[in-house]
């Protein structure tokens, strides 16, 4: 076992981790984790943009409104206006750092010379895009100048397991608030098939989402919740759970594998529609299909169960090819490979899980409840989203929390000591594992479960029925945990059970249908919203 110390240890490598690793000043010695290839995160799949106030005919004021009706009256105001009023400072920050998003076209006006596209939920043009490829220019900066910092050391393969707090026997802390801190991370060498301590003064879960709970969506494999888990196991709460977001529109293929098709096709002219060719979404809402996410989702859901439809379709085929080419090549690349030529024909779409709006409770500046530990990105609750994320803001939060945390530990460096030593990882209990067999089928099972009964609309009865089968599953997963030497498939198999605890938790808990939770047995809203907030070691059912 190798003991590794660096000044902050960040769990994550996409838009949260990478950004908080670029804003720490450059005398900090920083560490950066990731699961697999730094660029593996879902960052890099991000299709439609980022969202800030860019235009003279749009205002602050507008986007906090947005996003407070999108996110159904549970948002914070202070985590809403922070992030809206440092937006068009994080858009300044990627152009310097190289992002080359897409220009206006001749004539079409505007200050920032940009082009701005529109999502669900928004009521001006406000999301900066590079094409439909964002995530991939975002990364790529980050990346290519996260590899300029020498303060910066890059792991790649190794999974954070959890983490190590600051107990009586290990007491370097200088008085006792510090006591219990956050002093680091147990995390397992994929390629070596260790397990090493990595130890920090701060550290920083940026690991993305939980998506990966459910049996089709648009995230990349790594969203196995694992930041929120780990979290959770150290003892931070955990808020507004129920709230998974469904995309509206991913490509339904059998060779697609859940690939997104970005809202910015519907913010750009597209339309939703039923097999026989209708229109159905002015039905569901006067905004039609640029209504907010959990809105057009559950109008899909309703239509395809009406109809015993296996897909819905979204046509943008009126508007000219070039635009479409354009503004679209992922898209269009993408389906074209299928056989599908989107500048003629409707593309065949379902909704799918996409974006964890809670997680781990923060402060302002991403602290969470365990001294030393910060989180930031989809692995937390800052009270941005509330009950429904707004399209493109989930990017943004990465950039403006990213900040505030490095500032934060910055402002705090010299006044934390560098923890010097931790148990080690014991492994004399444990045995090579003899049945895998046992983790792919758990992981199909619980995977299953989540799609068919905690997804876009719930029953009481369906909620009761899944927390039977996470809790026999705990079990079993538990009992192969303490006998068995750990592996990626494993400990991500450990983290998705707490997850689907969580979310089911989350969803008995509120007794009323808001944004994403949406129950059939509670249909109205609550006259006094609040967060779902768990505690560990609470029991509440
Ligand atoms: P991620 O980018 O997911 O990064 C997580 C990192 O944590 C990865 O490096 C992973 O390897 C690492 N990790 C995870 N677990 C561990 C562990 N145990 N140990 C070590 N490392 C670990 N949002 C927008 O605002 N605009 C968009 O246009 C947009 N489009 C999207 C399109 C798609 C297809 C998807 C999936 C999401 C989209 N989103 C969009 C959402 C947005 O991309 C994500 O919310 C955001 O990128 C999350 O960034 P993050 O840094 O928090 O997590
Ligand atoms: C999309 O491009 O539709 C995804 C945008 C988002 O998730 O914010």
């Amino acid at each position: 076992m190798a003991i590794f110390r660096h000044d902050v240890l960040i769990i994550g490598s996409g838009a949260a981790g990478l950004t908080v690793a670029l804003k720490l000043p450059v005398d900090t010695d920083v560490a950066v984790l990731s699961k697999g290839k730094l660029n593996h995160a879902s960052t890099w799949y991000a299709q439609g943009g980022v969202a800030a106030v860019l235009d003279k005919t749009d205002s602050l004021e507008s986007h906090v409104k947005d996003t407070h009706i999108a996110g159904a009256g549970l948002c914070h105001d202070d985590a809403v206006r922070k992030t809206v009023e440092n937006g068009p400072d994080a858009i300044r920050w990627l152009i310097d750092l190289g992002v080359d998003f897409t220009k206006l076209d001749e004539g079409d006006g505007g200050e920032f010379g940009y082009h701005l596209t529109r999502e669900g939920g928004h009521s001006h043009r406000r999301i900066i895009h590079a094409a439909d490829a964002t995530g991939i220019a975002i990364s790529s900066a980050l990346i290519e100048n996260v590899h300029k910092r020498k303060n910066v050391t890059l792991y790649e393969d190794r999974i954070a397991v959890d983490l190590i707090r600051e107990d009586a026997d290990n007491q370097k802390a200088a008085d006792n608030s510090q006591q219990g801190r956050c002093i680091g991370a147990y995390v397992h060498n994929i390629e070596t098939d260790t397990t090493d301590v990595f130890l920090a003064k701060f550290v920083v879960l940026a690991a993305g989402g939980a998506s990966k709970a459910y049996l089709y969506t648009t995230n990349p494999d790594v969203a196995t919740g694992d930041g929120i888990a780990i979290a959770w196991r150290a003892g931070c709460r955990v808020a507004n759970m129920e709230f998974m977001q469904f995309h509206p529109t991913c490509l339904y293929h059998p060779k697609a594998k859940a690939s997104l098709v970005t809202e910015a096709i519907r913010g750009e002219g597209g339309r939703l529609l039923l097999p026989n060719g209708e229109r159905f979404m002015h039905r569901f809402d006067e905004r039609a299909e640029l209504a907010p996410r959990d809105v057009v989702a559950r109008a899909i859901d309703y239509e395809m169960k009406r109809l015993g439809a296996d897909c819905l379709y979204l046509d943008i085929s009126h508007r000219p090819a070039d635009f479409i080419i354009h503004h679209f090549p992922t898209v269009y690349a993408k389906c074209l490979q299928l056989g599908i030529d989107i500048t003629r024909d409707p593309m065949p779409i379902v909704p799918a899980a996409h974006y964890t709006c809670g997680g781990v409770i923060t402060d302002l500046n991403g602290q969470t409840d365990v001294p030393g530990l910060y989180a930031i990105g989809e692995t937390a609750s800052t009270g941005l989203h509330g009950a429904n994320r707004m399209a493109s803001n989930s990017l943004l939060e990465c950039f403006v929390f990213g900040e505030a945390a490095s500032q934060h530990m910055t402002s705090l460096m010299h006044s934390v000591a560098m923890p010097d030593k931790a148990q080690e990882w014991d492994e004399s209990q444990v045995t090579e594992a003899e049945e895998d067999v046992v983790i792919a089928h758990n992981w199909d099972e619980l995977r299953r479960f989540m799609w068919d009964y905690v997804g876009i609309v719930r029953t009481v009865k369906r909620l009761e029925r899944a927390w039977h089968r996470a809790d026999m599953l705990k079990k079993e997963i538990a009992e192969y945990y303490s006998n068995y030497k750990i592996s990626k498939d494993l400990l991500e198999l450990r983290n998705l059970v707490v997850i689907s605890e969580l979310i089911i938790r989350s969803a008995k808990a509120r007794k009323e249908s808001r944004g994403l939770h949406h129950v059939i047995d509670y249909p109205e809203l609550a006259d006094n919203p609040t967060d779902t907030i768990l505690v560990p070691g609470e029991i509440d059912d």
